[in-house]
């Protein structure tokens, strides 16, 4: 009798628990806070504190599938129904047959999608399963540089200023730089991070009067580096051709028909990918696809583990719910988001961003609380913007 009487209360809880109106965040929240108590009380000290943190409104900033609280919320879902779930983490902007991805196995789940582009810029997505990083083989470090070949000079050419291009060949993927100089070194060109056996780098400005020295350096997926012997150009250095490179994929290339090999590298999955033909190539992941959080709790290790409440994706907790309440944001003279570095400009590494490498509203502000005014990740405006833009400082 005493049981029944137990279970019928739980049941009286869950209902009300389940009952409770969307608006009311408190009584919910509780739930939250059994196990997240200790972050909350902690926050509470801070000097500035977000209204709906205080409020504990959680669920309308985390709980996947709560209305978003405002009018537009019903949009807002179509929208976020009709947006494709994927995330391109990185794309190829120069075509080739075979593209290899090095990518962090703790953010990609189950599926990896591929994307392949040729010139008549139809884009073809595909995607391949992924099995758990510890049922690959590795790919060990056999602690040996990459074998720099094959180094061409294709001569300088005038755009809006000189430049120059040079290439290689290296008997393992890599990465690519120039360093360069009138005499010595003290140039570089921009680092090419794309994984790559055969290299090309432009690099500029270049006077085209001058004579000038070069070396070319790869890195391999270890670490290992390479640094050619030092090379000279000048505006009478005999220039090879540049091969073009055929991206006649219209017909031939079909997504389908891609073969791919799946290794790991520590924590990463090292990806070799082959088309038929040449092709750019984007590699992407979807959050929707991540397991749930698992939760053991503590002194119950004998008890199997629960799942936690499912959570909105990081796009929605970081831009799309701040903009419900924060509708006015949107202005002209807000900061663009859900953009990545400017070319030459490096983003701090405490600086929350997309795992695109893009950043969101809380890549400038705190989540919940601050010791900053307006919840800025730093103590002044001006050391904040000085994080990414140099030149402000
Ligand atoms: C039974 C305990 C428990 C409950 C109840 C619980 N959580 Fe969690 N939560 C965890 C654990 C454990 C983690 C993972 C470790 C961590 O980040 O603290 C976690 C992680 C999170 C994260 C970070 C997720 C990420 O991507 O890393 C968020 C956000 C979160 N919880 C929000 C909530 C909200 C909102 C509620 C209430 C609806 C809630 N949790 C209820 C235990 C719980
Ligand atoms: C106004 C929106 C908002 C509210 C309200 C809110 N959070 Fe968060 N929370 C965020 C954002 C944004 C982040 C950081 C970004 C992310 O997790 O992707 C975050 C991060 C977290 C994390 C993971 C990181 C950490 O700090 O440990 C947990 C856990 C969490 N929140 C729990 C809660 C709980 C519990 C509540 C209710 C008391 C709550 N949040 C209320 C927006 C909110
Ligand atoms: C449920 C509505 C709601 C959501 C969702 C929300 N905010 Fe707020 N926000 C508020 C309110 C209310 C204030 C306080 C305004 C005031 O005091 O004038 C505020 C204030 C702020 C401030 C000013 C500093 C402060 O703490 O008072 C910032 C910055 C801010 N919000 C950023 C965000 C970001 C970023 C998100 C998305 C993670 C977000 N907000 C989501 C309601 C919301
Ligand atoms: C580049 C950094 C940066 C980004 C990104 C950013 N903010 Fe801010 N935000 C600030 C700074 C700095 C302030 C302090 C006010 C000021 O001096 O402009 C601020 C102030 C605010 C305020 C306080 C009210 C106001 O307008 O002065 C709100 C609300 C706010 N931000 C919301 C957001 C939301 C929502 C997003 C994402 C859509 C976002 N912010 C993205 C830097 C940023
Ligand atoms: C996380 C790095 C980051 C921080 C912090 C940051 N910015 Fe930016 N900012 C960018 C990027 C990236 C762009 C270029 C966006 C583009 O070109 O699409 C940009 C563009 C701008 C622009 C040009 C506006 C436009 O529409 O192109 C201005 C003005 C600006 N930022 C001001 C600021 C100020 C003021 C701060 C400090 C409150 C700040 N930024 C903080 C990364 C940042």
């Amino acid at each position: 009798m005493k049981y029944c009487y137990r279970a019928f209360l739980l049941l009286v809880l869950v209902f009300l628990l389940s009952s409770s109106p969307a608006s009311s965040g408190n009584n919910r929240a509780d739930q939250c806070l059994s196990c997240h108590d200790k972050a909350y009380n902690k926050a509470m000290m801070s000097s500035y504190i977000h209204k709906p943190f205080q409020e504990k409104k959680c669920f309308t900033c985390h709980v996947d599938g709560e209305d978003l609280p405002s009018d537009s919320s019903q949009q807002e879902r179509s929208k976020r129904q009709k947006r494709s779930t994927i995330t391109w983490l990185q794309k190829h902007y120069e075509p080739a047959r075979t593209h290899f991805f090095l990518l962090p196995s703790n953010k990609i789940y189950q599926k990896l999608f591929i994307q392949i582009k040729g010139q008549d810029n139809k884009s073809r997505v595909t995607s391949i399963p992924l099995p758990p990083i510890s049922e690959l083989s590795s790919l060990n470090n056999d602690e040996t540089h990459p074998e720099i070949s094959n180094i061409q000079f294709h001569g300088i050419k005038r755009g809006v200023l000189y430049s120059a291009i040079i290439s290689w060949e290296t008997d393992r993927p890599a990465n690519s730089q120039v360093l360069y100089g009138i005499g010595k070194f003290n140039q570089k060109s921009n680092l090419d991070v794309q994984l790559k056996k055969r290299h090309t780098i432009s690099i500029s400005p270049i006077r085209p009067g001058k004579t000038y020295s070069y070396t070319v350096t790869s890195t391999d997926i270890h670490g290992n580096k390479s640094i050619s012997q030092p090379q000279t150009f000048s505006a009478d250095t005999p220039a090879i051709p540049l091969p073009e490179t055929d991206i006649s994929m219209q017909e031939g290339t079909r997504a389908d028909k891609l073969s791919y090999k799946l290794l790991a590298v520590d924590e990463f999955y090292f990806v070799t990918i082959t088309a038929s033909s040449p092709t750019y190539m984007s590699i992407g992941k979807d959050d929707t696809l991540r397991p749930r959080i698992t939760i053991q709790s503590p002194g119950k290790e004998n008890t199997p583990p629960t799942t936690h409440i499912a959570l909105r994706n990081s796009r929605e907790t970081n831009i799309t719910v701040c903009l419900t309440c924060h509708a006015g944001y949107q202005t002209e003279s807000s900061h663009p988001i859900d953009v990545g570095p400017r070319r030459g400009m490096t983003f701090p590494d405490d600086y929350p961003l997309f795992d695109d490498g893009k950043m969101h509203c809380m890549t400038c502000h705190d989540a919940h609380t601050s010791k900053n005014e307006a919840r800025i990740r730093r103590p002044t405006k001006q050391e904040l913007c000085v994080g990414c833009h140099k030149s402000y400082g």
